[in-house]
């Protein structure tokens, strides 16, 4: 059985203040049935690992280069998150695509490179309106998918996946538990091109999760749980979506 993971993408918000008191409430709310992580900004990953070390909530990064070391300024190696004891990296993230112009094969290079260091990536696809609107929803989801499978073979089995809709990030628009668990079982169906990978991988929703809509999406039998943004930043309901997914 895939435990159900709940992850909070902290985006490009927080303080150290502000963070000091949002991990404590976190923390404070286990236990947790299901897996809980936080992805943070690389700045402050040595505070939150010192918070929470030892008390079953993780953390992560929000990306990470895909190169192993060298002159790439800016950058973050995934060997200098596992000195953080990083559990996670977000890798593809919409946002990370659009702005970043990051194309699949930089994110499968990625995940590639979270693994190679011992990282779970959780590796984000998903479809803008347009493309949904034109019927590519599944092609588009698919093509981003094949990239990372090509480049991980049997560790495929290893990442995280996690459908974002890129119209329902941040936009209060969620998609319906159908119109997701439709998105997931497919993903599912091309998981299984790649040894146990269906069984293992725990696909998550992201897009506009909060407390009163956690519930349902996560009763989809294909929906492993929920990568959450703008809830992330307000303890109560992320406890309440972490508590809505077991
Ligand atoms: P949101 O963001 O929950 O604010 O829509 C989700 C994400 O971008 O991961």
């Amino acid at each position: 059985m895939r435990r159900k993971l709940v992850v909070g993408n902290w985006k490009m918000h927080g303080s150290r203040a502000a963070n000091a008191g949002l991990l404590a409430a976190i923390v404070g709310a286990r236990p947790y049935g299901a897996e809980v992580a936080v992805c943070v900004p690389c700045v402050f990953l040595g505070d939150t690992a010192a918070q929470l070390a030892g008390s079953e909530v993780q953390w992560g990064a929000q990306d990470v280069s895909a190169h192993a070391q060298g002159a790439y300024t800016g950058e973050v190696s995934a060997a200098m998150l596992a000195e953080y004891a990083c559990r996670f990296a977000l890798v593809g993230h919409s946002e990370r695509r659009q702005y970043h112009a990051e194309s699949d094969e930089l994110v499968a290079a990625k995940a590639q490179a979270a693994l190679a260091q011992g990282i779970t990536p959780i590796v984000c696809v998903g479809e803008t309106l347009g493309q949904r609107d034109a019927g590519l929803t599944e092609a588009v989801v698919a093509r981003q998918l094949a990239a990372v499978a090509q480049a991980l073979g049997a560790r495929l089995a290893d990442i995280v996946l996690a459908y974002e809709p890129v119209w329902a990030i941040g936009t209060g628009r969620t998609a319906t538990p159908a119109q997701a668990q439709s998105v997931h079982a497919a993903l599912r169906m091309q998981l299984q091109t790649a040894g146990d990978a269906a069984a293992r991988v725990r696909v998550l929703y992201g897009g506009s999760v909060k407390a009163d809509n956690a519930a349902e999406l996560l009763a989809m039998p294909d929906i492993d749980g929920a990568l959450v943004g703008g809830a992330s930043l307000k303890a109560a309901e992320f406890i309440a979506i972490c508590r809505a997914a077991g």
